[in-house]
């Protein structure tokens, strides 16, 4: 198949939530539609979930938590869909901030009871940022929760989105009798004691059809008519242009749990979600249909085999083609790479690729030449744009405790920090270093790693800083920041990147300081 045909049959999306909203259970009824896994049903799709599909690390079985990022990749009518699983643990919530940088579009996923939650609100406003195409899926609809009216407009009024439903439920919870598509125009029936079973869908030439009245009785066919009658007069027709654009989300009802509503979805989706979109580099845009082979690292995983210290670089495509043993330039180092066994990711393996295409993520072996960000060309010197770091919010010094390991411990520190698991800076008056994580269990999941990984130990102690700021010393004022780095010394500290970095104590403390060196450009985020 030629480059161009192979970009328009892909599709490389992320789904998000709030913890439990059914991220994980969609995750699976995708891949059971696309055949990729053939547990039907509730029961036994738990075991694929605590099993191997996606997790690779210990401590995320350990602790139940998705810690780890991973990508599942299927066939369905013909499209290959590469799904980009997202730790909804808001302590990893960076891990997911890098993973939307290599994702095309995403699904986001709200409990029907619950509502617009936190973590959705942050996830959806990063996807706003970068105007990634959204689809809503309105999940457990087999369980009592708002009004499909309510949830719409609570949907636009904190998520800051323009919704158009595809889709509209019949009743709810004990009511519920199933769903119309309103994309589709047909009607898809419910019976909430067949788990096991993909529905029938009926379809209805027309919602005033009386044959609606039979399936589902008078008043519900009714209360069903002025509902939709309402929907298309309040919200915007759908149009694949606006929704592209991001400036319109459509939103599907459903029950993962119960593979209700997913079909519609998953058919929705591959007909209207963006096939691989160009990316921005330092110096151009670049286009995936360009024959030049061009990607970006995105994340790093360590260790999957304790027997053998392994990372593999996982590496979006962009542009072109990706050849086994074929050499590439890693931009940063300024150095030709070959790879022997790059991988493919599907639904619970992973295969040595001999090629691969915009969209897709091939993983690459690693010996430590990568960091998160890293990226890979035919020769071209550019750098993609994109995967900034945010300020943490926790610090803590880090020490050494078996001072015969002190090797192992730095080794094991820079590692981690390649893979992005948390922040380090070291102070520039006394060299002690600081860690810096978005979430408090990252400590603990370090201190675990360094342990079974590096066998290196450490402690920690609390550090009280507010914010991290990253100083910009080109655009700054010589003088003031001369000023400032005397006044600060004992604040400042350096990234892994040789950027200067303020720590600011307090609230109070940052606008003091950023009204009394109003010269000084202080930024919160490290790409700028
Ligand atoms: P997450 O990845 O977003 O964190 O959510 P996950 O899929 O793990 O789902 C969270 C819980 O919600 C699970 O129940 C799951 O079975 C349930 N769930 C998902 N979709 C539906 C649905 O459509 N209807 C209903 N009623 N429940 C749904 P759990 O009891 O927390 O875990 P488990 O023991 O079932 O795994």
């Amino acid at each position: 198949m030629s480059l161009p045909s192979e970009i328009k049959r892909r599709r490389t999306f992320g789904i998000i939530s709030h913890p439990d909203a059914g991220k994980t259970t969609l995750t699976e009824k995708l891949l059971l539609f696309g055949g990729a896994i053939q547990e039907a049903g509730a029961v036994k799709s738990n075991k694929v979930k605590k099993g191997a599909t996606s997790d690779f690390m210990e401590i995320e079985r350990q602790r139940g938590i998705s810690v780890a990022t991973s990508v599942l990749a299927f066939e369905y009518e013909g499209i290959k869909i590469n799904i980009l699983d997202t730790p909804g643990h808001r302590d990893f919530a960076e891990d997911t901030f890098r993973t939307l940088t290599a994702v095309d579009s995403v699904i986001v996923v709200i409990d029907v009871a619950k509502g617009v939650e936190e973590q959705t609100v942050k996830l959806v406003e990063v996807c706003r940022m970068r105007n990634i195409p959204i689809i809503v899926f309105i999940n457990k609809l087999d369980r009592e929760g708002k009004d499909a009216f309510e949830l719409l407009d609570e949907i636009e009024q904190k998520l800051n989105l323009t919704v158009t439903p595809m889709s509209f439920p019949i009743g709810m919870g004990y009511d519920f009798k199933g769903i119309y598509n309103i994309w589709e125009k047909n009607v898809n029936l419910f019976s909430g004691d067949s788990r096991k079973n993909i529905e029938e869908t009926i379809s209805i030439d027309n919602i005033n059809n009386t044959q609606l009245n039979e399936l589902i009785g008078d008043n519900t066919a009714n209360s069903l008519r002025e509902d939709v009658e309402l929907a298309t007069e309040v919200y915007p027709p759908f149009s694949q242009e606006d929704y592209l654009n991001g400036d319109l989300q459509p939103v599907f009802f459903g029950s993962a749990l119960n593979n209700f509503g997913v079909r519609e979805l998953l058919d929705c989706f591959i007909e209207i979600a963006p096939t691989p979109r160009p990316k921005e580099s330092d110096t151009r845009l670049v286009k995936p249909e360009e024959s030049d082979f061009s990607g970006f690292v995105f994340k790093i995983h360590a260790n999957m085999d304790p027997k053998h210290r392994d990372r593999l670089a996982f590496v979006k495509i962009v542009s072109g083609t990706f050849n086994r043993n074929t050499p590439y330039l890693h931009v940063r180092n300024n150095k030709k790479m070959k790879f022997s066994s790059p991988n493919a990711f599907f639904a619970e393996r992973k295969e040595i690729v001999d090629v691969s295409y915009p969209g897709d993520i091939v993983g690459l072996h690693d010996t430590g030449n990568f960091k998160i960000g890293d990226t890979l060309t035919q020769g071209e010197l550019m750098k993609y744009k994109g995967i900034p770091s945010f300020s943490p919010e926790h610090f803590k010094y880090i020490n050494n405790v078996d001072p015969l390991k002190s090797k192992q411990l730095a080794k094991g520190i820079d590692q981690l920090m390649d893979e992005g698991v948390a922040q380090l800076f070291v102070l520039e008056l006394n060299g002690r270093k600081v860690i810096g994580t978005v979430g408090a269990l990252q400590f603990e999941v370090i201190q675990y790693r360094l342990e079974h990984e590096y066998s290196a130990k450490c402690s920690y102690e609390n550090l009280n800083v507010f914010k991290a700021c990253w100083v910009e010393i080109k655009h700054s004022d010589p003088e003031q920041l001369k000023e400032f780095k005397r006044v600060k010394s004992r604040f400042l500290a350096i990234d892994k990147r040789g950027q200067l970095v303020f720590f600011a104590d307090s609230a109070f403390t940052l606008q003091m300081t950023q009204s009394k060196y109003s010269k000084v450009k202080l930024h919160f985020v490290s790409e700028f």
